[in-house]
């Protein structure tokens, strides 16, 4: 696969459309209509893990993360030890980002080399459909040339502490994830590259759009690095996820933290867990902004399902691949569906 070097047509940024007051979505944001929201009358939510019970009651609250990243690839915690100052502090800097007049922000205008920085479009597809959000996308590690924005002054630090907690806690669950799977308590970890593992963040904005029934936030995707640590907006919803032939919307609960499985810890657990596919909605009222912390291998580790986990009853059904050659896959291709991780099985 050649290196892919600039974006097909021009991009257009979400935020100025919405801004222009227009009353119609223009064409290439409408969805064809089996891939435009609905909505189910459910009460169902993706499970709760309370983090503290790791400690006061270890057996049940492992069993409830086996089952989470069995059943449903997600799961919400709670008294995760991250401040609630904290979290609202990330969530407030990258909306006054988002809010900086449009000048600055392109001064950050991103390339599909890297993707780091300010944009709009995901996948190089000459006349793909769009979605309807801007972002801003960021790498900790490697960090060779990291492109922090300069404006607001604070947001460097803020997310630098952001990133140490999420560091923290990715540590724990891959510790907990190893251990519920039978194996050696680092041996995920030392799956992603151990202490040297990539991590990268992708600030979510979605403007407030006038045909919210026709278009997506985010198109249907699973993420395709190892595990991703979501914070979500405050107020406004968006997130749905797959449960069987449902699309069920997100209800975060306070101060929670959103934890999903992505396809790198599918491969490797062999199919255990389950990275599943997950799209946002948009509305004609409010704007959402979120942040998705991408918890990934190293770029050089080649993965495939871990050794103990293939039997003669349960065979590899995976080829190895090197992480970085996955994702390039990706970044050319745009969100789409489950197709990606799949797709591997029929190359064997
Ligand atoms: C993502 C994602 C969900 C959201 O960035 O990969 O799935 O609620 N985001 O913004
Ligand atoms: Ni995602």
């Amino acid at each position: 696969m050649g290196s892919i070097v600039d974006w097909p047509e021009p991009v257009v940024y979400v935020q100025s459309l919405s801004e222009s007051g227009t009353l119609v979505v223009p064409d290439q944001y409408i969805k064809p209509p089996p891939d435009r929201p609905t909505t189910w009358l459910t009460d169902m939510n993706i499970p709760v893990i309370d983090m503290t019970g790791l400690i006061s009651s270890r057996e049940e609250t492992m069993k409830q993360v086996f089952e989470a990243c069995r059943e449903w690839g997600f799961m919400q915690l709670v008294n995760h030890g991250v401040k609630t100052e904290l979290l609202d502090g990330a969530r407030d800097i990258w909306q006054e980002f988002f809010h900086a007049p449009m000048e600055v922000k392109k001064k950050y205008a991103n390339s599909p080399k890297t993707y780091e920085g300010f944009g709009s479009r995901l996948g190089v597809e000459k006349g793909a459909t769009l979605d309807w959000s801007d972002y801003y996308y960021l790498n900790y590690h490697p960090n060779c040339h990291t492109k922090w924005p300069a404006h607001p002054p604070h947001l460097r630090d803020i997310m630098e502490e952001y990133s140490k907690e999420i560091l923290r806690l990715g540590e724990v669950l891959l510790k907990v994830f190893s251990i519920n799977l039978g194996l050696e308590e680092d041996c995920l970890q030392n799956a992603f590259g151990g202490k040297h593992i990539g991590a990268c963040l992708r600030a979510n904005f979605y403007p407030k759009c006038p045909q919210p029934d026709l278009t997506l936030g985010l198109s249907s995707h699973s993420d395709p690095g190892g595990m991703t640590f979501l914070l979500p907006d405050k107020r406004v919803t968006g997130l749905q996820v797959r449960k069987d032939d449902q699309w069920i919307t997100v209800k975060p609960v306070h101060n929670a933290i959103i934890l999903n499985i992505g396809d790198q810890l599918q491969v490797l657990s062999n199919a255990k867990y389950k990275s599943v596919e997950h799209r946002v909605v948009v509305n004609p009222n409010e704007e959402r902004v979120s942040l998705a912390y991408f918890y990934n291998p190293r770029n050089e580790m080649l993965i495939q399902p871990i050794s103990e986990l293939v039997t003669s009853e349960s065979p590899a059904l995976y080829p190895p691949m090197i992480f970085e050659e996955y994702r390039r896959f990706i970044r050319t291709k745009g969100p789409q569906g489950k197709l990606q991780v799949e797709s591997l099985k029929s190359t064997r």
